[in-house]
Order: C-alpha cells, then structure tokens, then sequence
C-alpha cells in the first residue's frame, strides 16, 4: 500500500522535489493513463496547500478538452481550446499562472470558491494532450517556485503514463 508522507511545506522547491520521489513511486510500473491521472490528482490534492480542486482535462480534438480524473467540487466537463485558463495554456502552449482568476477575462467558474489557478501542459513525443489544473481558494496562491514543481510532476505523471503507448 502506498502511503503519503508528509512534506515540509516551509522550502518549495524541496517541497516539490520530495513530492516528485513519491510520485515517483506511486506511479511506478503501472501504465493506465487513467489510474495515474486519478492517483496523481489525489496525491496533489492530499499534500499541496491550499487547493480547492486539482486535476485533468484531456484534448479530444485540437478544438475541445473533457475532463479527466480530479479532486475537488464537480467541474464543468468541456472546454474548447481557447477559452478559459486551461483552453489559454493549450492555445498559446504553455503553463498559466494566475494570481487572482477575477482578473483574468473568460476564466471559467467551476467553482466561485477558487480565487488563483495553476495550469500546465501536459506534453508527449506527439504534443500537447492535455492538462494538470490546479485551483486554490487563495488569492495569489501560487508563484514560479510552483509552477516549475507542477510542472515537473506533470512530467512525471506524462513519462509514467506512456509506458502503455
Ligand atoms: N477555471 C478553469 C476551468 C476548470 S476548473 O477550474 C476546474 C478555466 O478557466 O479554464
């Protein structure tokens, strides 16, 4: 059984790195796309601050994403690329970081409680497929620091989850 540990949250970038071995580990040897995507929103939903939602939208085509596995509130299941913080990341291809989602023009709603967002992109051999989206109900909840550290466990979430390719 795996079990998360608890993190020292004070350093993020360890924080991150720490995050990242567990993962790792949580995702070894197993290939579904599907199960890592739920184990991974999980885990982030567990051992990061502050979140109100954290999970997947995948692309179906190059013009709409669906929803994939996630924690959190039930969420709106289709956004066309272009629109909204997840459908923007896709459109210009690359992670979005916003401080407080009331000043960023057609972000989508899916939950009034969430304030600041965390988008990136999930990203194989054959391009963009999708997204890791993070919400928090706090205003400017997220910087660089994690932005690079979701980044990196999107990759790895991506390299564990093309095994079944
Ligand atoms: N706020 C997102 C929609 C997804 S929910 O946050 C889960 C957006 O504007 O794309």
């Amino acid at each position: 059984m795996f079990a998360a540990t608890a993190i020292d949250t004070s350093n993020k970038p360890a924080f991150y790195n720490e995050l990242a071995v567990q993962l790792k580990a949580l995702l070894e040897g197993e290939g579904d796309s599907i199960a890592n995507a739920a184990n991974t929103s999980a885990l982030i939903y567990q051992m990061v601050p502050d979140l109100n939602w954290a999970g997947f939208y995948f692309l179906q085509s190059d013009e709409e994403m669906v929803l994939g596995p996630f924690q959190g509130k039930p969420a709106c299941v289709r956004i066309a690329v272009g629109k909204g913080v997840c459908g923007t990341a896709v459109d210009l291809g690359m992670s979005m970081l916003i401080k407080d989602v009331h000043d960023f023009p057609g972000h989508i709603a899916c939950d009034a409680d969430s304030r600041s967002e965390l988008v990136v992109l999930l990203r194989d051999a054959d391009g963009v497929f999708g997204v890791l989206d993070l919400d928090s109900p706090l205003a400017g909840r997220f910087d660089k620091e994690d932005q690079a550290g979701v980044e990196k466990l999107a990759a790895i979430y991506v390299a564990a989850s093309s095994l079944e390719d």
